[in-house]
């Protein structure tokens, strides 16, 4: 008799129950139950904002494409697009097939004691995409981490030769974790919080602006060259969609490498194709030392990001048997993530879809400068580039700036942040389109639709924003009011 057969096995009724809901019942709670759970476990206060846009109540069915199944049968348009993670849409066919073929062929997820094939595969494949030498890539989960790499690959270069600081730009964003935190600055999320880089090994310039690199840079050297390990600049501005000048991104790469600064370009967000190009940073002639790419590598399924280099950078840093794990993470490289990464760059080829973003792209943006013929009081600019459009709305933001900064000015932003909410909402509730904004550019309805987007889905779009335009500011802000007093008292 072996010792386990000494065990016991506890009865049924012995036997904890936790009163956990099966998968089949999680699918099949009802909306109110399933929001009664996200704000008892999750976030209440998240829920409330989503209350407050309307969206509380969008009961999910299903999602494919750019369409959105709600469960009562209507149909919404997602132009808010995971904020840039579904390049490829909702549900592609083909990443769907590839997670089925991993699953028939069982194939192996997680090994951390010898190589998985898979990650060679996919970091050869975002090679082949990239200029050379852009051909190491570590493999991580998020935007933010693929940042902390890149931050984390240049500081072990940089910090022996005496260097200390970043460069960024001031209302950047890189992610949450503690090290791009630290150069985050697009909106107040580092109130609170220690910095993983200590304030005074940061410094700003203006963003677009070579001038100011110049004179940071200028205010940063001492008696062995130059304090600054890297700067980290986005290729296109992921909160206020500022598309910088043509030749910055170049000037930027030039003044960095003539004062030993690594350049690390943010490709997050408008990465992999989004732009009409792979990378935002290749409509120009230059390379970054480093890349970082997240959202879209994923398919719209998995959760999967990359810092990409080059083997001399990578040598440098952590070129022998002892460094080479110097910085790891549990899921890096996950089996079925990198088969979803493989196909995603298969189907932007296949499909040529990056030739589309580019396309589709221009065709909403033409549709928009009509859009703001038709209405110039009303739209004050629009901004970015594909599949990342802006609407730059009229809150009266020009006059109030004479009087207030209206970045801080706590009323300023509230009153902007009902205006935006109630024009989001108007679009959702007539119209069945999600768009969206962010805290840091509160005049800005953010458009983000997947490359496969049709020209009749954008003609929809225009046609509501023509609608919620006509009507007006004052009338979505009076029913949104409405609708949130209702909430409110009721
Ligand atoms: C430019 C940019 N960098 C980094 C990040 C962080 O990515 P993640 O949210 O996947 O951590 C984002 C997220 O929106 C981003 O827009």
């Amino acid at each position: 008799m072996t010792a386990l057969a000494k065990i016991e096995a506890p009865s049924r009724e012995d036997r904890q129950n936790h009163g956990l809901l099966t998968l089949e019942q999680s699918l099949a709670l009802d909306n109110e139950t399933a929001m009664g759970l996200y704000a008892a476990h999750l976030n209440k206060y998240m829920l409330q904002v989503f209350d407050i846009l309307g969206l509380a109540h969008m009961d999910i069915e299903s999602a494919q494409g750019a369409e959105i199944t709600l469960r009562d049968g209507r149909k919404v348009l997602d132009y808010s697009g995971g904020f840039g993670v579904l390049g490829l849409g909702h549900n592609h066919p083909r990443i769907i097939a590839a997670e089925r073929l991993c699953h028939d062929r069982k194939v192996l997820d997680c090994i951390k004691i010898a190589p998985h094939k898979l990650q060679g595969a996919l970091a050869y494949n975002i090679s082949r995409f990239l200029p050379k030498p852009l051909d190491v890539s570590f493999l991580a989960v998020s935007g933010t981490e693929a940042n902390e790499a890149a931050m984390k690959i240049c500081e072990r270069v940089q910090t022996p030769k005496g260097k200390t600081k970043f460069l960024c730009f001031k209302g950047a964003f890189h992610g949450k974790t503690h090290g791009p935190l630290s150069l985050t600055t697009a909106t107040d999320v580092q109130s609170g919080f220690i910095m993983g880089v200590p304030k005074e090994n940061v410094v700003f310039a203006t963003y677009g602006d070579i001038a100011s690199v110049r004179e940071v840079i200028a205010r940063e050297q001492f008696e062995k060259g130059n304090r600054i390990i890297a700067g980290i600049v986005e290729t296109i501005r992921g909160t206020s969609c500022h598309v910088p000048g043509p030749g910055f991104l170049t000037a930027f790469a030039q003044l960095c490498r003539e004062n030993d600064i690594l350049t690390i370009f943010d490709e997050v967000k408008v990465g992999m194709g989004r732009t009409g190009k792979f990378c935002a940073f290749m409509h120009e002639d230059v390379v970054p030392d480093v890349v970082t790419l997240a959202k879209t590598l994923g398919g719209g399924k998995r959760e999967l990001g990359a810092m990409v280099t080059s083997q001399a950078l990578f040598d440098k840093a952590y070129g022998n048997k002892n460094d080479c794990n110097l910085h790891s993470s549990s899921f890096s490289g996950m089996g079925e993530s990198c088969a979803v990464g493989i196909e995603t760059l298969n189907v932007l080829e296949d499909e040529q879809l990056i030739d589309r973003a580019g396309l589709i792209g221009n065709y909403l943006q033409a549709r928009l400068e009509k859009l703001r013929e038709k209405y110039p009081r009303k739209i004050v600019s629009l901004r970015g580039k594909g599949c990342f459009q802006a609407i730059e709305l009229n809150f009266g933001q020009q006059l109030a700036e004479k009087a207030i900064d209206i970045r801080t000015n706590s009323l300023f932003v509230t009153y902007e942040t009902v205006l935006i909410g109630a024009m989001a909402r108007e679009l959702y509730e007539r119209h069945g389109i999600l768009v969206h904004f962010q805290p840091g550019a509160r005049d800005l309805l953010h458009l983000m639709p997947p490359y496969i987007v049709s020209e009749a889905q954008i003609d929809r779009l225009i046609e509501a924003l023509d609608d919620v335009l006509g009507r007006g500011v004052a009338d979505a802000t009076v029913r949104f009011v409405v609708k949130n007093i209702k909430r409110v008292l009721g």
